[in-house]
């Protein structure tokens, strides 16, 4: 499949939807932790099939806001799970270029969790290949209300007008700012919703659904969304007339 791939046409950025983990494990009579567990090499999969196709940047939603809700045991078990495998994998990272950032609410996590976090982004910061935006304690509704908030207080303080309010400036106060927005967001696990991800910035992004569950994604199913966002006519309100190449 990834031959029929066109490397011109690979989206600059690609977001995930991690789901059914918990239904994975399920299946197999076993806990839902240990659906989470078996996450970690879906990540590791779709990271090398992103790199390796040329995508800038690669966003995992990893926790939403709304998770917190869950079981605390199983709140715990998935914030261990992140400080271990982020422990792990910083090599692999920096040997493969690969620089990592997040989005979210770093103040709800746990401290352990934080430092490890702020010390991956750290050593690899000044990584220039792909960037891999793990999406942690996020919402789209908590970034765009931090935002409305951060630009209140601005025009406050009389650092902005609300005359200057646009895209672009809006763009600047959100968690995603100098990320360009999804051109395709993959949701595995056959829900078909955006639970909170990513609102502002999907706002023309082509969306692909599959019913595979996270633990058994691998880079086919990567390439099949790729060649399924590439076979699409992306109009951007205006019609198809208009697109046609000179
Ligand atoms: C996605 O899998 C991982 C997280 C939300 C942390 P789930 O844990 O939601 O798995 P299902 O949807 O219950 O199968
Ligand atoms: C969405 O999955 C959040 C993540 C993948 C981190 P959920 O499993 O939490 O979504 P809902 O609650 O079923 O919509
Ligand atoms: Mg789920």
């Amino acid at each position: 499949m990834k031959e029929k791939i066109d490397l011109s046409r690979v989206p600059q950025h690609i977001a995930v939807i991690m789901d059914g983990n918990g239904r994975w494990a399920k299946k197999r009579g076993a806990a839902r932790v240990f659906g989470h567990r078996n996450a970690v090499k879906a990540v590791q999969e779709i990271s090398e099939a992103s790199a390796e196709l040329g995508v800038k940047y690669l966003t995992l939603y990893a926790f939403s806001t709304e998770n917190w809700n869950r079981p605390q045991e199983e709140v715990n078990a998935l914030m261990q799970l992140l400080v271990n495998t982020i422990e792990k994998e910083v090599p692999t990272l920096q040997k493969n270029n690969i620089r990592l950032m997040t989005i979210g609410n770093m103040e709800r996590l746990p401290s352990d969790c934080v430092k490890t976090l702020r010390k991956a982004i750290a050593d690899t910061a000044n990584n220039t290949g792909m960037t891999v935006v793990l999406a942690l304690s996020y919402s789209g509704r908590w970034e765009i209300l931090n935002a409305v908030k951060a630009m209140a207080a601005d025009i406050e303080a009389k650092r902005l007008s609300s005359d200057d309010i646009n895209d672009e400036r809006f763009n600047y106060y959100l968690n995603t700012y100098n990320i360009p927005d999804p051109e395709l967001i993959i949701r595995t696990s056959g829900e078909m919703r955006i639970s909170n991800f990513l609102l502002w910035q999907l706002a023309y992004s082509e969306l692909f659904f599959t019913d595979i569950l996270w633990p058994d994604f691998r880079k086919e199913h990567l390439y099949e969304a790729v060649l399924s966002y590439q076979s699409r006519e992306r109009r951007f309100g205006k019609i198809s007339e208009q697109l046609v190449q000179p």
